[in-house]
């Protein structure tokens, strides 16, 4: 079958023939028809993962998948052949730029029936990160303040809906020219990154969802309320994620060293910094299919791409000025 591959880091996806997934007893096997691009991508062709993802190569990229179920292992009870599915595959299973895939069946959903299989390919990654800060981390409740940065970009767009459903007074950062467009999706509060500086204005927050990191994330601690939390996802990574990673203690040290100074600084502010790397999960991503399914939230998609363009799709996200998602589709 046809999959872009990096075959050495830093170098450009080659598009190739590599064999047939392997489909275990616990597995499905979908028919690829849109994967939807994230920042990930980019980083693990790049190499910048490799610590933290030691994959081997030639690796398939690719962490979302849309498409329709071929077949099922012996063990699988949830789906069946013809099912149109959604997911981000566990982080050791990744490979969703390709014609087909094997996934685990924890790690599956059943797309909403009122949108395409495009916007299925496009929400995986961006809404279990989502999902996972706001819901699980968070614990966001009616009437928090939750700040919410880059609220056009992928992971924003779908957060600003969520922490809205959620209850919470939604504040976020994007340029001027996304002002109604982030509005539109739910922000109270919209501020422009370029001309105003968000910790000047806002204060007393419950929670901050950073993707920005560096001097952004030291900022957002500021306008945090004592024991109010700052949830990182560009980093730096915790200790507890190197735990979780199950790194060795030579890599935890590193790891800790990264965040140290962040977390005395907000330790210092009596608050809390957590970074969060999102991990594949087929219940969680049911959830918010139901959601969508309800019309709460929508999948944002700015742009589609044939699989054959797909270095060119990776190039624009990593150009941005892009709102929500670039996604590519395949052909049956
Ligand atoms: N740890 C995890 O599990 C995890 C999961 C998902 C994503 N991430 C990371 O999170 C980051 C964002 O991901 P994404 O998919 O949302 O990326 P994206 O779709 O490329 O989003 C880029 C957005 O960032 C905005 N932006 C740029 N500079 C900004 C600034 N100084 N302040 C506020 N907004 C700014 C842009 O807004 P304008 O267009 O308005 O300028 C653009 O909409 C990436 O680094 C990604 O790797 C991590």
């Amino acid at each position: 079958m046809r999959a872009f591959v990096v075959e050495k880091y830093a170098q450009p996806l080659v598009q190739q023939e590599v064999p047939e997934p392997e489909v275990g007893e616990g597995d499905v096997l979908v028919r690829v028809e849109a994967a939807g691009l994230n920042q990930l991508d980019e980083k693990i062709r790049l190499g910048e993962f490799a610590q933290i993802l030691p994959y081997r190569l030639p690796l398939v990229l690719g962490n979302d998948v849309a498409g329709t179920v071929i077949r099922v292992g012996r063990l699988v009870q949830r789906f069946r052949p013809g099912d149109r599915v959604f997911a981000r595959p566990d982080a050791a299973r990744i490979g969703t730029f390709a014609e087909r895939i094997a996934v685990a069946e924890s790690d599956l959903a059943i797309v909403p029936e009122r949108i395409s299989m495009v916007e299925a390919g496009s929400l995986p990654l961006v809404a279990l990160t989502t999902w996972q800060a706001l819901v699980e981390r968070g614990n966001v409740q009616p009437g928090h303040r939750v700040l919410i940065h880059a609220g056009a970009g992928g992971v924003g767009a779908i957060a600003i809906q969520l922490a809205r459903h959620l209850g919470a007074t939604v504040a976020t950062t994007a340029s001027a020219a996304n002002s109604d467009f982030v509005r539109e999706l739910g922000a109270d509060i919209v501020i422009d990154y370029r001309s105003e500086d968000f910790a000047a204005v806002l204060s007393g927050y419950d929670l901050v969802l950073d993707s920005l990191g560096g001097e952004n994330l030291k900022k957002s601690l500021r306008v945090l309320r004592p024991g109010g939390k700052a949830i990182g996802i560009s980093g730096p990574p915790d200790p507890a994620f190197a735990r979780r990673q199950g790194m060795n203690p030579v890599l935890r040290l590193a790891i800790a060293a990264l965040s140290r100074r962040i977390r005395a600084q907000a330790n210092k502010l009596g608050v809390t910094y957590e970074f969060l790397f999102m991990r594949a999960d087929g219940e969680q991503l049911a959830e918010v299919a139901a959601l969508v399914d309800a019309g709460i939230i929508r999948p944002v998609v700015a742009k589609t791409y044939p699989f054959d363009r797909l270095p060119d799709a990776l190039a624009d996200l990593a150009g941005g000025g892009h709102r929500g998602k670039l996604v590519v589709t395949l052909d049956d």
